[in-house]
């Protein structure tokens, strides 16, 4: 199998425990709350990436972050009733869509996974299942489109990259998400997924942390993985993650993530296996969110790495935040 499939969307949902009736009771004579204004409880862990995005969602009940080439993560209500079986408790993902090259992949996914399992083809053009951990998966024509944005980075000896008298250290400078990037899922028998990911859908396995799972990545991307699998007590996310340009719109996203009062989780550092300069955070989503860049492509000439996951093998370096590093009452 040689399926070209590549992340097209990425459903997450953000769930609020309360009831519409307690809901209701939360809109006192008080301003309406962010939350409120996006028609959630007050009390709802609510992630705003970027405030242009407020209230867009506000009349479908749904929130879409969409990079600059189509993929996306959509966050929806727990409680909506078009979203697949949670297979973990809110906040968790709930679906997986993948893009695939053409119809004849899409077809030939199709027939695959209906030897031994329910296929539904929806009218948006998805093809859905689950796979054999039970997380909803889905296939879709790919939408990707091509990034085309001037590079920012000026190397002594290369071609210049940001032309001459612009200046790259402005507080407006660009700071886009190019792509969604990888998705991270427990999973109890990690070696029964990652053989229903290799051999029923033809992913690669990149690389391998010994005590944990493997690094997949589809035919359809060089990139070291868009899929990791953790092996662990019960299903859910672990992480998922956006690639930006380069280190220095990662360390900008991050930072503005830290002044949003947004509680960084483990980096900025540089992991080993991929090479992803990498910036976690604690995300209201369940699980946590990523922010890398700069991960190794491969082909299939790679010859897999298998080594136990420690701090000396996830990562090359490690910047520590601290709150107070000089003498007196100042933070900076
Ligand atoms: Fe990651």
């Amino acid at each position: 199998m040689n399926y070209q499939m590549r992340f097209l969307l990425l459903f997450l949902l953000i769930g609020s425990a309360q009831s519409d009736a307690q809901s209701v009771q939360g809109k006192t004579a008080h301003a309406p709350t962010v939350q409120e204004r996006l028609g959630y409880p007050a009390s709802a862990r609510l992630l705003v990436i970027h405030a242009d995005d407020l209230g867009m969602s506000h009349s479908v009940n749904r929130a879409t972050f969409e990079a600059l080439d189509g993929t996306a993560a959509v966050v929806r209500r727990a409680s909506d009733p078009g979203l697949p079986v949670p297979i973990a408790a809110a906040p968790n993902i709930r679906e997986q869509i993948y893009g695939v090259a053409d119809q004849a992949t899409l077809e030939a996914i199709g027939a695959e996974l209906s030897k031994d399992r329910d296929v539904i083809a929806g009218s948006d053009g998805v093809l859905r299942s689950l796979d054999d951990t039970g997380y909803a998966i889905g296939f879709k024509l790919t939408q990707r489109r091509r990034i085309d944005l001037p590079k920012y980075i000026n190397v002594p000896g290369m071609q210049i990259h940001r032309p001459v008298n612009v200046i790259a250290a402005i507080d407006d400078c660009p700071n886009e998400i190019y792509s969604l990037s990888h998705v991270v899922l427990f999973a109890p028998d990690v070696d029964k997924a990652e053989k229903f990911y290799a051999g029923r859908l033809g992913f690669r396995t990149t690389d391998v942390f010994t005590n944990l799972g493997p690094f997949m990545r589809p035919a359809g991307t060089l990139e070291h993985h868009t899929l990791f699998l953790i092996k662990a007590p019960k299903p859910g996310l672990q992480h998922f993650t956006f690639h930006v340009g380069n280190l220095n719109d990662m360390l900008k996203a991050g930072w503005n993530f830290v002044n949003k009062g947004y509680k960084s989780f483990w980096g900025p550092g540089r992991h080993i296996l991929g090479s992803n300069n990498f910036w976690y955070f604690n995300s209201p989503f369940g699980g946590l969110m990523e922010f890398d860049c700069d991960m190794d492509l491969h082909d299939d000439s790679w010859k897999p790495r298998f080594i136990p996951a420690s701090p000396q093998t996830s990562q090359t370096y490690l910047f520590q935040f601290t709150e107070k590093w000089s003498p007196g009452d100042q933070k900076h």
